[in-house]
């Protein structure tokens, strides 16, 4: 079997945007507390900032992290969340069944986010709250001083503004599940005034409506029309979010369906576009895949705690333990995230420590990363740059969910060094792919790094007991010369092609 591509460093797709590999970090399970946050732990700094997991984030190099939900955010009262942490209540999360002892909030958060490097996503709650509890926020947040929000800001001792630029207009809306849930209407006009107020204060902060919490919900896209058609004008992105799942355990349905996000992307950019032709507008709303992941691993379990344990501070709450095809299925996701890149301006893998996360923690203990912590990783540090097209003539298998599947799921970036790097799943577990790859434009290239992901058992994990059962190795079988890469990748495989001049 052979798959043919060609690429050419002439047609390019887009600028990708760097946020597209961030993440996010909410106030669910151990997220925070056991996670980025354990006073008393030996790795933690004086505001009990475990180090060592902040510098498995800094080598993610993840760009942005959206806080602090998620559903949490919809019942959420953020002023319980900062001034003296003795002073703050502790209160009941609906969403998680959990107890928020507010003992990491609002500042705390942005304090971690600077250790980490990284920026921050704010998320607002339009379930329970509205329009002023937003523009106190985005106040307290962001305006220098001289006003009781602000102002309150300084007596917390916080002198310099956070200066948030990137915020979501609310969690999930559409979900009958979220606290304040609301019709597709009843959002889109509070989406629209909250827009405009928080404008009004900042005309550069960029604004997240909600879209749908997925493409499988009955009102999807229906949502999306009836939302932007309240307040087109005011927002600058919609929301998407998708989780994937094996549930029947069936190999080759699963690495087929982040062709699902595929199609999410484009009948949502598509739902725009209508929109936008309808009101004669001249802006284009773009995508922020604000959450993507595997996910359903832990869902027995987390009916469990909430039966026999509700209301505990850090629970260990979707505490997803991914197997090495989970890692493949992240690298086919983060593929359909560059693939659409002309569209689809920020991504947050959700999310980023112990919740679903490609990092663990044990409390008290040891820290390790989770198979998907390495597709991520390869995307975020050699994936950033210009995306090209591609032409694809791969081999292919027939799926009863989502038909014609190619073996090869193929995307190249030319990155901001000069290097160009392709990321390769061969979704074929019975032979390994004979490739042919055009270069054109890259002649002189040779391989400077070849990483692949292997293992003859699928469901194989990583744990703190063995940590590196499921890690890049190096690959061997491919050549490139003068604009031609050729030779075998491996079955079943996820790759990381880097080259240079
Ligand atoms: O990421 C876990 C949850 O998934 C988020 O809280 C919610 O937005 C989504 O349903």
């Amino acid at each position: 079997m052979k798959a043919k591509i060609m690429i050419n460093k002439n047609f390019k797709l887009s600028e990708i945007d760097d946020r597209l590999y961030g993440s996010f970090i909410e106030h669910l399970g151990r997220a925070v507390y056991g996670g980025i946050y354990e006073p008393g732990h030996s790795k933690a700094d004086k505001e009990g900032f475990r180090e060592d997991v902040l510098e498995l984030v800094q080598e993610l190099k993840v760009p942005v992290v959206r806080y602090p939900g998620g559903n949490f955010v919809s019942a959420y009262n953020w002023e319980d969340s900062v001034g003296p942490v003795e002073e703050r209540p502790a209160c009941l999360d609906l969403a998680w069944k959990s107890k928020e002892p507010n003992e990491f909030g609002l500042n705390e958060f942005v304090s971690w986010a600077k250790k980490a490097e990284t920026d921050v996503m704010m998320a607002i709650n339009l379930g329970t709250r509205g329009i002023s509890d937003a523009r106190n926020l985005v106040e307290y947040c962001n305006h220098e001083g001289g006003s009781y929000w602000s102002d309150l800001r300084k007596k917390h001792g916080v002198e310099k503004p956070h200066n948030i630029k990137l915020w979501c207009l609310g969690n999930e809306m559409d979900g009958p599940w979220q606290v304040g849930h609301k019709t597709s209407y009843e959002y889109g006009r509070i989406a629209n005034e909250t827009a405009k107020a928080l404008k009004l204060f900042d005309p550069e902060l960029e604004l997240v409506v909600c879209g749908s919490s997925s493409n499988q919900m009955p009102t999807f896209p229906e949502w999306e029309r009836t939302v932007l058609e309240e307040c087109y004008e005011n927002v600058d992105y919609i929301s998407l979010h998708i989780y994937l799942k094996n549930e029947e355990n069936d190999l080759q349905t699963f690495l087929a369906t982040p062709m699902g996000m595929d199609d999410f992307i484009d009948v949502v950019s598509k739902t725009c576009d209508y929109v936008k032709a309808k009101k004669r507008s001249k802006k284009t709303i773009n995508l922020s895949f604000d959450e993507w992941n595997v996910w359903f691993h832990s869902n027995e379990q987390d009916e469990d705690i909430y039966k026999r344990q509700p209301w505990q501070v850090g629970p260990p709450l979707l505490e997803d333990i991914y197997t090495f095809e989970d890692a493949l299925v992240v690298g086919g996701m983060i593929n359909s995230l560059i693939r659409h890149s002309d569209r689809v301006k920020i991504g947050c893998l959700a999310q980023l420590v112990n919740v679903i996360a490609p990092i663990m923690t044990e409390n008290d203990g040891t820290v390790w990363k989770q198979t998907i912590f390495y597709p991520f990783y390869y995307a975020s540090v050699y994936g950033r740059g210009t995306a090209l097209n591609i032409s694809v003539d791969s081999p292919s298998y027939e799926n009863k969910t989502f038909g014609t599947v190619p073996f090869i799921d193929i995307t190249a970036v030319h990155n901001k060094t000069g290097e160009l790097t392709l990321f390769i799943i061969n979704r074929n577990h019975e032979s390994d792919m004979e490739l042919d790859i055009v270069v054109s434009g890259f002649e002189e290239y040779k391989i400077i790094e070849h990483a692949v992901m292997v293992h003859d058992d699928v469901k194989a994990v990583n744990s703190k007991e063995n940590m590196n059962e499921v890690i890049p190795v190096k690959g061997s079988g491919l050549s490139a010369s003068q604009g031609h890469i050729t030779g075998k990748l491996k079955k079943l495989s996820w790759n990381c092609l880097r080259l240079s001049q």
